[in-house]
């Protein structure tokens, strides 16, 4: 008998019940007898045991089907070792139940929260695997995570649509993708959907830098101008504030999000109606797209093989095209950043694309 768990946790994303689906399938064409144990909603279930006993049947038909079928939440790493409202020492707590179900392994699919919690609890003697979902695509291991490409695809979307708009009326448009801490999305929806401007979290941008682009494309019979602008973006002189300095900036005038406050700062410099889009969590919801079912399955196929050889203790990601394990120990608490010095950015400065910064 084969007795495994699984969660889904952190913010959801497009391909998850794609990846469980492709473990559950790769173990059930080998072995007869499977005990699936779905936790519901991400750590929290592993904490107040709160499962679904689940058969092959359960992963059928969800290929395509977006969002979690065990549900997931935010269960912050750095409050891990803290007591629940009740005194219950959630570690202690996760580490009972897996042990109460006689798992053999327990499968997290996660991004980089999720990551530092598995890779304590393998410290803590669980058997893990676990597979690299986020649309931010800031997952240190691997090249690609499942998620990303379905977000990219659903962010170009929405610049292509403000593409007509911003024509008709001469505007300037600034689409907000997400990404606090890193870029990835933002560039490439941006180069996909053709903005103009790019502002990442990795590359601080100058205001007079940004008007001055909107400018010269005015000079040069343009009608528009459009913004991909990641939620974390920045400016120079912000990036070289104290963190402390920052917060108390930010709390002097608030604004919705950071696509208001470079509204703001090009209004001040330039005669452009400007307007803002956000898109939001339409980023993150809806079907997986091709690549990222073929991506998801891959994973999952691969999970299910170090689970069958007993190998534990890895995240299952993708590498120059193909599908390996990476120790937990290596992912775990490493961000994915954008380099400002990388060939597409570079390529992408090239085609005339403003970074914002020079
Ligand atoms: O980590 C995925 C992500 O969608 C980020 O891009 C975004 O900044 C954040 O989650 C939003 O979090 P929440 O769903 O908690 O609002």
């Amino acid at each position: 008998m084969l007795r495994i768990g699984m969660l889904t946790s952190g913010g959801d994303c497009q391909a998850l019940n794609a990846a469980m689906r492709g473990v559950v399938k790769s173990l059930c064409s080998v072995v007869d007898e499977i005990e699936i144990y779905g936790f519901k909603e991400g750590y929290k279930g592993l904490m107040y045991s709160n499962f679904e006993m689940l058969t092959s049947k359960d992963f059928s038909g969800i290929l395509t089907l977006g969002g979690t079928i065990l549900g997931t939440s935010r269960q912050p790493f750095k409050l891990m070792r803290v007591p629940d409202a009740n005194g219950l020492d959630k570690v202690e707590a996760m580490k009972h139940t897996y042990h109460k179900l006689n798992l053999d392994c327990l499968v997290i699919l996660g991004g980089n929260g999720t990551h530092k919690t598995a890779n304590m609890l393998r410290e803590e003697g669980l058997n893990i695997i676990t597979l690299p979902k986020t649309i931010d695509n800031d997952l240190w291991g691997t090249d690609m995570t499942f998620g990303f490409q379905s977000a990219v695809d659903i962010a170009t979307n929405t610049i292509d649509c403000i593409h007509t708009t911003a024509t008709s009326h001469s505007r300037v448009f600034i689409v907000e993708v997400m990404g606090h801490k890193v870029g990835w999305v933002t560039l490439h929806a941006g180069i996909a959907g053709g903005a103009d401007i790019i502002l990442l979290p990795e590359i601080p941008y100058d205001p007079d830098v940004i008007a001055k682009a909107i400018k010269k494309r005015a000079k040069a019979g343009k009608r528009f101008t459009i913004l991909a602008v990641a939620e974390g973006a920045i400016s120079k002189k912000e990036a070289q504030m104290s963190k402390k300095e920052l917060k108390e900036k930010q709390a002097k005038k608030k604004y919705p999000s950071v696509a208001y406050k470079i509204a703001e700062e090009i209004s001040a410099r330039c005669e452009n109606e400007v307007r803002v889009t956000v898109p939001g969590h339409t980023q993150r919801g809806g079907s997986p797209c091709a690549y990222d079912r073929v991506l998801a399955t891959r994973l999952g196929a691969v999970a299910a093989q170090l689970i069958l050889k007993k190998e534990f203790g890895y995240m299952v990601g993708i590498r120059n095209g193909e599908i390996g394990k990476v120790p937990l120990q290596e992912v775990a608490g490493k961000l994915k950043t954008v380099d400002p010095n990388a060939a597409i950015i570079k390529e992408a400065k090239m085609t005339g694309i403003s970074f914002g910064d020079e």
